[in-house]
């Protein structure tokens, strides 16, 4: 059964492997060709961020993913790639020491940091979506010249914690951690080399984050290229009322399609960063057991999928699901029942990555 797979994925990955090599392979390295599919590179060699000098270029993601593009000739081109982003999620997890190659590739990234587990996408899964691990390299030359705005609680601040730490050398990502974690503020970081500037905005509450989009972003002269929003964790705790939570949702949902609207260039592309799960009985105040329990989760995730937030409900972000990734690492990747190891957050990372490739590449 094994070996049926592993060869369905072999022919898949020479397939998308090789017939892309021959028509665009040229012009890259020997490593970029072995490594790409031919989704990422023809993404590489175009980029997250599209500049204003192709004002020509349609709008695919305007509304949505799945709506086809005006030109036959795009609509082919993207429907590969965007069947495969309801797969990105499936990642297996396996124990970094019995590993074999998947924990190598871990650790090649400079991640990980002593975390016992470690995350891959099924093999055939990867060759047939061309679905990969980005190098810092093929990170930077992804995010070339793009403004990476991400805005949430402590897991958006991990979340930027793992770009950081795929985008910069291991010091200079070490170096930037300790700003990165001043309690309750906001982070900038660049890499001059590539124009990329990444932002991480303090915003534990919905109205920060709608704050956010209506106010200080409507009225900047520039739009992030990238926007990743997320929370809940602290409604959960002080205000405890679902309900409420998904009313603060609309309002980000709102915000967020009339901020995208009457853009003159490329609106961006929107992530929703989920809840994690919570392991109750580690939570490390009386008031968080009590308050953020199985059943509050449940309610406050049903919540994001209800209130046209994310994409699969007519909303503009699509859900990069945490819960579901913190749930398959386990609880031996959490200390406090809420935050998770550095290779839970490199895969939420890789996920959106990847999904930002299949979009530039749809952009074309
Ligand atoms: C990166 O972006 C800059 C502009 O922001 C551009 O001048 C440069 O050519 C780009 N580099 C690559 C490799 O695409
Ligand atoms: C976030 O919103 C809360 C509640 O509206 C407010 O008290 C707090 O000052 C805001 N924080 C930031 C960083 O904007
Ligand atoms: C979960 O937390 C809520 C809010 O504090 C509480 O009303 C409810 O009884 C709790 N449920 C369980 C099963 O502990």
């Amino acid at each position: 059964m094994v070996s049926a797979a592993a060869q369905a994925g072999v022919v898949a990955a020479c397939v998308v492997l090789f017939v892309p090599m021959g028509l665009a392979g040229w012009h890259l390295s020997r490593n970029k060709v072995l490594f790409f599919s031919g989704a990422l590179f023809v993404s590489l060699a175009v980029g997250v961020h599209l500049s204003p000098y192709l004002p020509s270029v349609p709008h695919l993601l305007a509304t949505s993913f799945f709506v086809p593009g005006p030109g036959a000739a795009s609509a082919a081109a993207s429907s590969s790639g965007s069947s495969c982003v309801p797969f990105l999620h499936r990642v297996s997890w396996s124990d970094a020491a019995s590993a074999g190659s998947s924990s190598a590739g871990a650790a090649a990234n400079g991640l990980g940091g002593g975390t016992a587990r470690t995350w891959s996408w099924p093999p055939s899964l990867a060759s047939a979506c061309g679905f990969a691990r980005l190098s810092r390299d093929d990170a930077s030359l992804l995010l070339n010249g793009s403004w990476v705005m991400v805005a949430g609680d402590s897991q958006a601040r991990l979340l930027v914690l793992a770009l950081l730490r795929l985008l910069l050398d291991p010091a200079a990502a070490a170096a930037a951690e300790p700003e990165l974690f001043r309690r309750h503020s906001d982070y900038r970081a660049a890499v001059p080399a590539r124009g990329i500037s990444v932002d991480f905005v303090w915003a534990p509450f919905e109205s920060n984050l709608t704050r956010l989009l209506r106010e200080d972003l409507r009225l900047a002269p520039r739009v992030p290229d990238v926007l990743v929003l997320g929370s809940g964790l602290w409604h959960m705790l002080h205000v405890t009322d679902a309900a409420s939570y998904g009313d603060a949702l609309a309002s980000v949902a709102g915000a967020a399609k009339s901020l995208r609207s009457p853009l003159p260039v490329p609106p961006p592309h929107m992530f929703w960063l989920g809840l994690p799960h919570l392991v109750n009985h580690m939570l490390n105040t009386d008031a968080k057991r009590a308050h953020m329990n199985g059943t509050m989760l449940r309610t406050y995730d049903h919540e994001v999928d209800q209130r046209g937030l994310v994409r699969g409900d007519g909303g503009p972000f699509l859900l990069l699901d945490v819960g579901k990734l913190t749930q398959g690492c386990g609880q031996h990747c959490t200390a406090d029942g809420m935050h998770y190891d550095g290779e839970v957050y490199d895969a939420v990372l890789h996920i959106m990555l990847n999904a930002l490739v299949i979009e530039s590449q749809q952009r074309i």
